[in-house]
């Protein structure tokens, strides 16, 4: 009789600690909403163009939208362009440079690296901050092939632009 008592707080014991260690690995996850991933680099300022919830999970339509925008209607605003992303949130390291977009350190890769995104904007597009007064420092590869991917037939035929002189070389 004392033996089977015994055996059943041993029991209860044994399911009790399995139970924590199962649900200790998640536990573990709830507190830490982004596991290992690395420290994204701090903006130059206090505020996104966005609230920074919405920016970390949209971001990728905020600048593509804009790109469209860009492109296809001619609209310019700043709000979501690409180059004000870079000036404000890429800043130098410890050693005083500009991470460029491969490295880990650049906030864009912060967590691409991490979530095995891979990105070509940085091809054309500036991956540092350009002076204010800079002409256009993108590399000289058009953008047409890569921007202009839209399937509105109408629009392509109905294009009749020239290639631009920088094509040539
Ligand atoms: C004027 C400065 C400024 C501009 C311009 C700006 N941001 Fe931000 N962004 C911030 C700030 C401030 C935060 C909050 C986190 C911080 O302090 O670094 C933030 C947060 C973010 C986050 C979330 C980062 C995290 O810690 O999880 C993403 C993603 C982001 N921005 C993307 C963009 C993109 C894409 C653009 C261009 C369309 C852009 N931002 C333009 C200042 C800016
Ligand atoms: C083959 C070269 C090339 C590649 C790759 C490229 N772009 Fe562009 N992009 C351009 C050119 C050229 C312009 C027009 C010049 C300008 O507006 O400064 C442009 C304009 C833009 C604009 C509007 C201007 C601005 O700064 O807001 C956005 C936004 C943009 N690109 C986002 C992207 C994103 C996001 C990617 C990657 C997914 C990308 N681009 C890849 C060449 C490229
Ligand atoms: C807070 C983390 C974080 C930061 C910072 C961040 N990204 Fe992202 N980005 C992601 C994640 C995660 C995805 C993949 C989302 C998905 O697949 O649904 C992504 C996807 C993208 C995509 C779409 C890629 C594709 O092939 O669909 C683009 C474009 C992009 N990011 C551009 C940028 C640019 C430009 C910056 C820097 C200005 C930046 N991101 C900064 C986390 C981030």
């Amino acid at each position: 009789m004392k033996r089977s008592i015994k055996r059943q707080k041993l029991m209860r014991l044994a399911f009790t600690v399995g139970l924590v260690m199962l649900a200790l690995p998640c536990m573990l996850h709830a507190e830490i909403p982004y596991p290992d991933i690395p420290k994204v680099p701090k903006a130059k300022a206090e505020q996104c163009v966005e609230p920074t919830e919405i920016m970390r999970r949209n971001h990728m339509e905020f600048i593509l939208h804009q790109r469209d925008e860009t492109m296809h209607q001619g609209i310019r605003t700043t709000k979501h362009s690409l180059k004000e992303c870079i000036s404000c949130h890429v800043n130098p390291t410890a050693d005083g440079q500009y991470p460029r977009a491969e490295d880990k350190e650049h906030f864009c890769s912060s967590c691409h690296h991490y979530a095995s995104v891979k990105i070509d904007c940085f091809e054309c597009h500036a991956d540092r901050p350009q002076p204010k007064d800079s002409t256009n420092q993108m590399s000289q590869k058009s953008s047409h092939q890569y921007h202009n991917q839209s399937k509105d037939i109408g629009a392509l035929t109905s294009n009749t632009e020239t290639k631009p002189a920088t094509e040539a070389n």
